[in-house]
């Protein structure tokens, strides 16, 4: 399946048409329950969900990236992009159809412990990144220093918000060191975060290292969820 092409109007610039669905309830089955009946109504219900199908992305998430994309400058040719947790694959098919590894010499590589299917012109390595040796096997691949490093990994949700806010951190600040190994000057770092209280010591290390350092939610990331992005531009190396 090639990545379908980012450019033009509409979903590839990052929004939902309005209007073009009628909202669908969905009853409760017969040894369905309650919790999953909602997923599959709020999956039903987004719009972000048909357009991600209609344009062949693998994720809803494909749409995140997008906006962050218009909003950082993320992706151009010749980039070298490094993409953590990065099943089943959408921000990698938006990176690799802006970046053109194989026209510009630029990199697209995603490390996830889920196995995917492969994605033209990037390199997916089936791997935990918390593994002693994910950051070598990364730079192996990398071959030099990254552009980017952006990381939308988050483990499975237990449903209590304080772990789940401090798993997702341990996450992030592993993400960010290593970033500080590879980013090239002037790189873009950006983690996936919970709501939480303990950000400080991230966001503390990233302003030191960034020359600007915010907090962005795309508006294809959920209003209900507490799911934000730390983003740090202009590494200073
Ligand atoms: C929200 S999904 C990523 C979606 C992806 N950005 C996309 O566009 O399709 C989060 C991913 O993080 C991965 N993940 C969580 N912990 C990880 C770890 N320690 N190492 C590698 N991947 C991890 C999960 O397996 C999951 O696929």
């Amino acid at each position: 399946m090639s990545p379908p092409s980012s450019s033009g109007t509409g979903p590839g610039k990052g929004k939902p048409p309005r209007g073009l669905q009628k909202k669908k309830r969905v009853r409760t089955a017969r040894g369905r329950k309650n919790s999953s009946t909602r997923w599959l109504a709020r999956q039903l219900n987004d719009p972000y969900v048909a357009e991600a199908k209609r344009h062949g992305y693998r994720s809803r998430a494909a749409f995140k990236i997008i906006q962050l994309d218009e909003m950082l400058g993320l992706f151009k040719p010749g980039r070298r992009i490094v993409d953590l947790g990065a099943a089943p694959g959408g921000w990698m098919q938006v990176a690799a159809d802006k970046v053109k590894p194989s026209a510009t010499g630029g990199v697209v590589v995603g490390i996830d412990y889920l196995e995917m299917d492969d994605i033209p012109e990037t390199t997916i390595l089936c791997k935990d990144f918390t593994d002693e040796d994910a950051p070598e096997v990364l730079k192996q691949v990398l071959g030099g220093q990254a552009d980017v490093v952006m990381s939308d990994m988050a483990p499975p949700t237990t449903g209590h918000r304080q772990t789940d806010h401090l798993r997702i951190m341990a996450l992030a600040e592993m993400a960010y060191e290593f970033a500080r190994e590879v980013l090239a000057p002037d790189g873009i770092f950006l983690a996936k975060l919970l709501q939480g209280g303990a950000q400080k010591t991230l966001l503390d290390a990233m302003k030191r290292d960034f020359k600007k350092v915010r907090h962005v939610k795309p508006d294809a990331s959920r209003k209900d969820s507490s799911e934000m992005y730390i983003v740090g531009e202009g590494f200073r190396g």
